[in-house]
């Protein structure tokens, strides 16, 4: 059983999953370059927990034992001391990954499991000169890492059948939704879904259709509230196949096909206007506090999570 985990890389990601990995009762040693990034993910891990508190998700006590449990280091080897699994949250730079997998493959013995939270990149590039490749694979957190439960799984062609389980199995004791895919496909399922609701989304708001606060409410208020529940092969089902082969057929020659960013987007990047981290994009930030509007949003998750799990104790499931 796995006793002390490490996460590198205490950027968005890294300290929300050290945060998730704390939570779930296992100490973990959180790794960053420098030490003034390290102060700065553990005030949000301090903040995100304050919430959980003022929800009554957790106990100020049970804050206390889940900060102990996380240490922070900028030295690597430090930070590797006792440790049987590595999560690697550092940027989505190949070159990066790769020089950091270097220099863990010169620290580590082969038991211990290197996961990458890799969004985009093959894993098998990232790891040709690799000594135990067996070791590698993905596992794929979804922002905001606490409170998101899925996290997809992803072998490459060598990743042994004892880091697989090794994963999954930290995964669930941490109180997760792992999904192992059955092979590697560029932006796993999640993104590959996003993204294809994205590219229709933006062509709506192009085509004079809708403006963004509708679209998203269009999602919020409709098929997005069954998506707590039930997916949308299920909700295929449950309505119909007969029915929704008639919607296939009919609509699908009508949806966008682009397979570029759409205009749209294009142009508020060129603007610097990336959304919510600089007050300018495809939705209004004038007179908001964005960090009030992340925390919303979290409590809103914190909600659904407790609500998601009473129900799930409840059915006996
Ligand atoms: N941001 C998201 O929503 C999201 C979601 C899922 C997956 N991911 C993936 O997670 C990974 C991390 O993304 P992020 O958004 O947290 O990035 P980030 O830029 O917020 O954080 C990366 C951190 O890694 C540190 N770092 C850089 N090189 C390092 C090294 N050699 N050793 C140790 N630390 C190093 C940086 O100082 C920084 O603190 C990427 O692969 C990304 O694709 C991101």
């Amino acid at each position: 059983m796995l006793e002390q985990v490490t996460v590198i890389g205490a950027g968005v990601m890294g300290h929300g999953i050290a945060q998730t990995v704390a939570a779930g009762g296992i100490p973990v040693r959180l790794y960053d370059l420098a030490a003034d990034t390290l102060q700065r993910a553990e005030a949000s891990i301090n903040d995100n927990l304050n919430l959980y508190v003022q929800q009554k998700a957790l106990s100020a006590e049970q804050k206390q034992q889940i900060c102990k449990r996380i240490q922070y280091t900028t030295d690597l080897d430090d930070s590797l001391l006792g440790s049987g699994m590595i999560l690697e949250a550092i940027p989505e730079v190949p070159d990066l990954k790769r020089q950091l997998f270097e220099k863990l493959e010169e620290r580590c013995g082969p038991e211990v499991i290197i996961a990458s939270n890799t969004s985009t990149l093959p894993l098998s590039t990232l790891i040709r000169h690799a000594v135990h490749p067996e070791r590698y694979i993905i596992a794929h957190f979804i922002n905001p890492a606490p409170l998101i439960p899925l996290v997809e799984v992803v072998k490459h062609e060598l990743t042994s059948e004892s880091a697989l389980q090794a994963t999954v199995n930290l995964l669930n004791r941490i109180g997760k939704s792992p999904v192992v895919l059955k092979r590697e496909v560029p932006g796993f399922i999640a993104n590959r879904l996003q993204a294809a609701l994205l590219r229709e989304a933006m062509a709506l708001i192009e085509q004079g259709v809708a403006d963004a606060p509708d679209i998203d409410r269009v999602i919020k208020d409709g098929p997005g509230f069954r998506w707590a529940f039930i997916g949308p092969v299920e909700t295929a089902d449950y309505g119909g196949l007969d029915t929704w082969k008639r919607v296939l057929d009919n609509l699908l020659p009508d949806l966008d096909k682009g397979e570029k960013a759409p205009e749209t987007i294009n142009r508020l990047v060129a603007r610097n206007d990336l959304g919510a981290k600089t007050g300018r994009g495809l939705c209004s930030y004038e007179g908001v506090s964005v960090e009030e509007q992340l925390q919303a949003r979290d409590t809103s998750f914190i909600k659904l999570l407790q609500m998601k799990q009473a129900l799930a104790r409840s059915q006996g499931s």
